[in-house]
């Protein structure tokens, strides 16, 4: 090989390694988290923070069932003073509790994310009476956590941006200042970076990394919301029970889910920046097939983009467990699956989008039924209403399932044109 071609390789090679940053180690070493919902950011509690939220066998569960990291939603808001110069208790018992959870994660080896959630209402036109005392807090924090190990204890400077603050100069403006009251005490830890729009990924677009060097990004997702959030009354618009997914609900919604994966691909392409899901759910009130469509649907997105993930959450108003026993035994089943928990280490089912151009009949269907409109090399995979897979083949046509039992079940159709979902009726 000629000293010019051995020049060229060494300058891929470096440039590659070089492209993998502190903070992309760090990102892909959360694998695969869980967030640690109403508990210290739960300010409507009459007893916030309440003693009895968590303790470490509920963290000992998490890490049973394969979890690695935490992201713990704090409060902080409600305890910085709003007027100059923002005073921080540092002996409110907040930090105690926080700090019990920094030493299970500790005993337990896993990481931890010190999210800053909830109470900053902001606006473009009020965000810059927050700014300081938005930087001052981070200071605070900073100053108290900066002993913690960086590749264990990450600090995420605000949970879902409102989206009422959209004017991206000014939101980048408050986050700098914020880091560089952080950067004050350690430039070892990396920080997240929830962006515009209340972290939706269909927003992702729209943003732009930021100059300092060490900060991971974040994006949720609980598209379509009028599905992942019906039945709850907190939500503000309230989303009837009774929308399936794929959708019987507005399929404008639906869309969002497509488009925003979208994004959230070409953006992870187009920037090279470290990258996780920090918040993704389906709430217990949608139907259960439903959610098991929903979490493959996601849960392939994150195989195929080899994303990090933090659900949101364990055994609470988004349950991936059927009772509030969280052993393997009550595991879902299509969670289990769709995100590798507990025993699982079988890839992914592929979850193909939409596409209806497909027929199959007769449905409800017997003992045989045709599946035309796609191509002879189509992949055919049915599942049952936990998310189990009950059967697949490599070919289209006549398909005997004389061995199903009558029920519903879920047809995903994938071939190199179409994708298509089905729900089958066996009588
Ligand atoms: C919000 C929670 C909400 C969850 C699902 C979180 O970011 O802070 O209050 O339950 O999203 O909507």
């Amino acid at each position: 090989m000629s000293r010019f071609v051995l020049s060229i390789l060494f300058i891929l090679m470096v440039g590659n390694a070089q492209s993998q940053t502190l903070a992309h180690q760090r990102c892909a070493a959360f694998e695969r988290g869980i967030n640690i919902n109403n508990w210290l950011e739960e300010y409507w509690n009459p007893n916030w923070p309440s003693a009895d939220g968590y303790n470490k066998s509920d963290v000992e569960a998490m890490k049973t069932a394969g979890i690695k990291s935490i992201r713990l939603p704090i409060g902080f808001s409600f305890i910085s003073d709003t007027v100059a110069p923002y005073y921080v208790d540092t002996n409110h018992v907040l930090f105690q509790r926080i700090d019990s959870m920094i030493k299970w994660t500790d005993e337990l080896n896993l990481k931890l994310i010190i999210d800053n959630h909830h109470g900053w209402e902001l606006t473009n036109e009020n965000w810059r009476n927050h700014k300081d005392r938005f930087a001052h807090l981070w200071g605070v924090v900073a100053k108290k956590y900066q002993y913690l190990d960086p590749e264990r204890c990450f600090f995420e400077l605000m949970n879902e941006p409102p989206i009422a603050f959209n004017d991206l100069d000014s939101l980048n403006l408050l986050f700098n200042t914020a880091i560089d009251s952080i950067r004050k005490y350690t430039t070892a830890h990396s920080i997240v970076v929830s962006p515009n729009l209340g972290s939706w990924g269909m927003a992702l677009n729209l943003y732009q990394p930021l100059a300092d060097t060490n900060l991971i990004y974040t994006f949720h997702c609980y598209d379509p919301l009028d599905f992942t959030h019906q039945g709850f009354t907190w939500h503000d618009p309230f989303y009837p029970e009774g929308t399936l997914f794929p959708t019987t609900g507005d399929p404008f919604y639906e869309n969002f889910l497509y488009e925003s994966w979208r994004r959230v691909a070409t953006w992870k392409a187009t920037y090279n920046k470290p990258l996780f899901l920090g918040e993704f759910g389906v709430g217990s009130y949608a139907d259960a097939e439903s959610r098991c469509r929903w979490i493959e649907f996601v849960g392939n997105k994150i195989d195929s983009l080899n994303l990090t993930w933090f659900y949101w959450d364990w055994a609470g108003g988004f349950p991936m467990f059927n009772s509030h026993v969280t052993t393997e035994d009550s595991i879902i089943p299509c969670f289990k699956y769709a995100l590798h928990l507990f025993s699982d280490t079988v890839s992914g089912i592929e979850v193909p989008e939409n596409y209806n151009t497909v027929y199959v009949y007769p449905n409800p269907i017997q003992d045989m039924f045709t599946v035309s409109g796609v191509s002879s090399d189509v992949k055919l995979v049915i599942t049952d209403a936990t998310g189990k897979l009950v059967y697949q083949a490599t070919n289209s046509g006549r398909i005997n399932t004389s061995f199903l039992k009558p029920g519903y079940y879920t047809l995903f159709i994938s071939d190199r044109s179409k994708n298509s979902w089905l729900k089958l009726l066996k009588q």
